[in-house]
């Protein structure tokens, strides 16, 4: 087929790049609805369900997993079609594959990206608020995003709380894994659902833990998990928005993946500045991005920025904040921000992440 340019004076297209580019849009269209499958397929079980019992024809999954068995059919032949499942057309039946056990059926395991495929909706909830803002300015306040929003969210950073935090994290900081075992005090902010305090708590029984969130849905499910874990006594959560300081001092502050979604990232660095004691850690996870633009590409990339696009940058601007961006925070920029607050060390851990970066910063 001829490739035209638009006008007579533009320069020639290339007729390759041009196939190429519709074969790299097609991938990505393959992929937005290969993943709301795997929505679906998360929401049903259904992927656990191949896990645990193995490959099943469209009617022994449908019965496996109580679902019906046409919408079973066209289920397994789409994520057939995307390489997702295989397919033996001998049996009919349709497998999962080992190697994709880890992303697809095992939950809490880092690599698990069943959070990710539960978040995809909460994401889009709001895209006819996001259009009005996009015109009009303004923000989208948290609240009207879905729980399928912050529970895939908790489900995401779950699997690193609890396979990489006191496992990895801490073994960068070895003065403060010992202060944590002799007792210490310890705030988070934005705390979230609280897994990452949970997780700490149950490291650490001589230590006492405070979370400060100013999302209720998810504070009461982390005042319920500390319930179930019978902690209690030592890790309680406070509904404190974080622009106000932190009530009480601390031996450690934690704040994991939360600045760059703070409305004034400054004040809040001030209040945790002034919570800690001289001797005192303030401990930053921040995405791992980089302050050039032009180095922030890829996939990884491109899904942070469209979550900025979605979440991260609306919320913000509906509370009044500077709306940095999930990449807003890059190395140079956190480590500007604690100056400004006051700290006088900042450094880069070496913790090998490609989704994160730890900083261990001091007043
Ligand atoms: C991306 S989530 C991270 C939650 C948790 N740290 C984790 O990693 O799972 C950001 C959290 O910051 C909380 N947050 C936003 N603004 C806040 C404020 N002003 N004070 C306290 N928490 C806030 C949100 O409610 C949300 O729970």
């Amino acid at each position: 087929m001829a490739v035209t340019a638009a006008t007579d004076h533009a320069p020639p297209i290339d007729g390759m790049k041009v196939f190429g580019f519709m074969n790299r849009v097609m991938t990505d269209m393959s992929g937005a609805v290969t993943s709301i499958m795997c929505t679906l397929g998360d929401r049903l079980g259904l992927f656990k369900e191949l896990a645990r019992n193995g490959p099943a024809t469209s009617h022994e999954l449908a019965e496996r997993a109580g679902i019906d068995a046409r919408y079973a059919r066209e289920w397994l032949s789409a994520l057939a079609s995307a390489g997702y499942l295989e397919y033996d057309p001998e049996t009919e039946r349709f497998v999962l594959p080992e190697e994709h056990v880890l992303a697809l059926a095992a939950e809490g395991s880092p690599m698990f990206m069943g959070g990710a495929f539960q978040q995809l909706p909460g994401l889009f909830g709001p895209l006819d608020e996001l259009t009005r803002v996009f015109r009009d300015g303004g923000g989208i306040p948290a609240e009207r995003y879905s729980h399928d929003l912050y529970s895939g969210m908790e489900r995401i950073s779950a699997g690193w709380f609890e396979h990489l935090l006191v496992q990895q994290w801490l073994e960068a900081v070895p003065d403060v894994r010992e202060r944590l075992e002799r007792g210490a005090d310890v705030a988070d902010v934005g705390c979230g659902s609280g897994v990452a305090l949970l997780t700490l708590a149950r490291a650490f029984p001589e230590s006492r833990f405070v979370g400060f969130d100013v999302f209720p849905a998810s504070l009461e499910r982390a005042r319920a998990r500390a319930d179930d874990a019978g902690l209690n006594g030592r890790l309680r959560f406070e509904e404190h928005d974080v622009l106000e300081g932190l009530p009480g001092r601390y031996d450690l502050v934690t704040a994991f993946d939360v600045l760059h979604d703070l409305p004034e990232p400054v004040r809040v660095l001030e209040g945790i500045r002034t919570a800690l004691g001289p001797e005192g850690v303030f401990l930053l996870l921040e995405i791992n991005c980089s302050d050039r633009l032009e180095e922030n590409t890829g996939p990884f990339a491109s899904i942070l920025y469209g979550t900025s696009v979605l979440f991260c940058t609306p919320t913000s601007l509906a509370a009044g904040g500077d709306g940095l961006g999930t990449m807003g925070l890059p190395e140079p920029k956190a480590r500007a921000l604690c100056e400004q607050a006051g700290f006088s060390r900042f450094r880069r851990l070496p913790v090998d992440n490609p989704f994160n970066v730890l900083y261990d910063v001091r007043p």
